[in-house]
């Protein structure tokens, strides 16, 4: 019998910490979850993946009908936007969603506490003023939006707002100005352009979507400007001042020059974001965090501090979804004395943009600092499926070793990119090398080719280009 209320308690239910609370138990530990929020599922569920995706869906097939590409598949219809049923059915994903998580926390006997936790010491943890102690400590309290100095945050008003405003804004703004050219200011600005609004991206760096192959990062941003997103790279903002409804920005070169102002009914905020430790009382313990505001780990996901382990956003590493509930799974693993992998070195990213763009592995650039690589390019345009559905933007990038072959990164620009990074991911999981991939045989007519393709573009020897 332990002497501990449970073997582990998890504080934070995003995907990290709900995850790592559901294998826990299925391993069979007594397990807790503290969370502050009034639903599970995190930042995903709640604000982030799942209703971001929600618009983003609805948004496209607005635009599909009112600008036209239903018409062009002969389907006439005049659209008018219900924002309000728009909205509806995504708080219905988000509610069907957060609420299946409670449904596998009683089914898998998961304890939620109710509030934010507090540890009193590495074993006890205080939670709506109740003291609960745990052999094990996971710490998964994720991350929230970084702010940035001048430009105050007010989602109630909605005239600057993070990415949780821009999820619920109750009309569409006439002009949007969204800082930071990410992965949620093309995002969230896509939906809002869809809907009618007039999207500048201001972007401190001279490209958008940093971290990504530079490659897709020049085509996404011509394709961006096609669809009618303006950009102002190189461009940082250094104040911001609200009337009303009305904001007034005043904008920098990051390289130094002079300022100029510019307005808009709505501005987003997603500079990125920090990792969330104020108030878990971290000095109780004597855990520091790093330089970034994150707390540091070894590989099997144990902090500084003996029984006390970090997973998710909170941790180094991309701030994805999958990561951190691959991490769930690894860390409640390791705490029933198994073994847990996670493959950091093969995490797949998605911008679930128009087309979505994908890429897992290294970029060519990084690929390149390691040695010689092969690569090869094959465009959607020639894709017999992407050509039929009208979808001709984008391409699938292979990045190969020029000396074993093995794959070391793939990038695709198209309408499924998503989906199809799968592949490359399982492929990559398992060492394949270009020819495997171009050996392997395709569904055909599928977007999935382009994969096969590029492959064989690698070997030198590609059929439809
Ligand atoms: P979180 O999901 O942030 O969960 C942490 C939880 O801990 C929160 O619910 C918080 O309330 C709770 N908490 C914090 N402190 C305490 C405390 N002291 N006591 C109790 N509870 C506490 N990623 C993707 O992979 N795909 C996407 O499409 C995607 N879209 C996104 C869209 C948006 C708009 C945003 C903002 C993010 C998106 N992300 C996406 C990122 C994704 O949401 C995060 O990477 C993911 O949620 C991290 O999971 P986590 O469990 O580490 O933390
Ligand atoms: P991000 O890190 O993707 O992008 C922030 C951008 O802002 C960068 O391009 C950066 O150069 C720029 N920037 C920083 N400071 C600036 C300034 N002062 N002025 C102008 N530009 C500035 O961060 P973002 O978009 O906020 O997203 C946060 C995290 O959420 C990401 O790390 C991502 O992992 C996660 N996320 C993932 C999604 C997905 O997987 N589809 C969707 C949305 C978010």
């Amino acid at each position: 019998m332990s002497d501990y209320d449970y073997d582990v308690l998890i504080i934070g239910a995003g995907p990290g910490g709900y995850v790592a609370a559901i294998r826990a138990a299925q391993l069979g530990l007594k397990t807790a979850c503290a969370e502050g929020r009034e639903t599970l599922g995190g930042t995903c569920l709640n604000v982030g993946c799942i209703p971001s995706k929600a618009m983003l869906h609805a948004s496209e097939y607005f635009e599909a009908a009112k600008g036209g590409a239903m018409a062009e598949m002969g389907i006439e219809v005049t659209p008018k936007l219900n924002l309000g049923q728009m909205h509806k059915q995504r708080i219905d994903a988000v509610g069907g969603l957060t609420k299946g998580v409670e449904f596998l926390f009683k089914k898998n006997k998961v304890d939620w506490l109710k509030g934010y936790a507090t540890f009193k010491d590495a074993h006890s943890v205080e939670v709506n003023g109740e003291t609960k102690t745990a052999k094990t400590v996971v710490i998964a309290t994720g991350s929230s939006v970084t702010p940035l100095p001048g430009v105050e945050v007010d989602n109630a008003k909605g005239v600057v707002v993070d990415s949780t405003g821009a999820l619920e804004l109750p009309a569409v703004p006439k002009k949007m100005v969204v800082i930071g050219g990410g992965v949620i200011g093309l995002e969230l600005g896509s939906v809002w352009r869809r809907l009618g609004a007039e999207v500048t991206v201001v972007e401190f760096l001279d490209q958008i979507l940093p971290g990504m192959d530079a490659d897709v990062r020049k085509e996404a941003q011509k394709i961006f400007k096609k669809q009618g997103i303006e950009f102002k790279l190189g461009t940082k903002v250094t104040g911001c001042t609200v009337k009303g409804k009305k904001a007034t920005l005043t904008l920098e070169p990051a390289a130094g020059g002079d300022a100029e102002t510019l307005e808009a009914d709505c501005v987003l905020v997603s500079i990125g974001r920090k990792p969330n430790t104020d108030g878990l009382g971290l000095d109780k313990i004597g855990l520091e965090t790093n330089k970034r505001g994150q707390i540091e780990v070894d590989g099997e996901f144990r902090t500084a501090v003996d029984g006390v382990r970090a997973i998710g956003d909170v941790i180094p590493g991309p701030m994805l979804a999958h990561k951190a509930e691959d991490e769930g799974i690894a860390v409640a693993e390791w705490i029933a004395g198994q073994t847990g992998i996670v493959n950091h070195d093969v995490i797949p990213s998605v911008v679930y943009t128009w087309p979505e763009i994908a890429g897992v592995g290294l970029t060519e650039e990084a690929a390149k600092e390691r040695g010689a690589v092969k690569t090869s390019k094959f465009p959607m345009l020639a894709n017999s499926r992407a050509k039929t559905n009208h979808e001709p933007d984008g391409f699938v990038k292979v990045i190969a070793d020029a000396e074993t072959d093995r794959v070391l990164g793939v990038w695709i620009i198209a309408s499924v990119a998503g989906t199809m990074i799968a592949e490359a991911a399982l492929g990559m999981e398992f060492g394949a090398t270009s020819e495997d991939i171009a050996y392997t045989c395709h569904a055909h007519p599928t977007h999935s080719e382009a994969i096969k393709e590029a492959a064989m573009g690698v070997m030198g020897k590609p059929i439809h280009t």
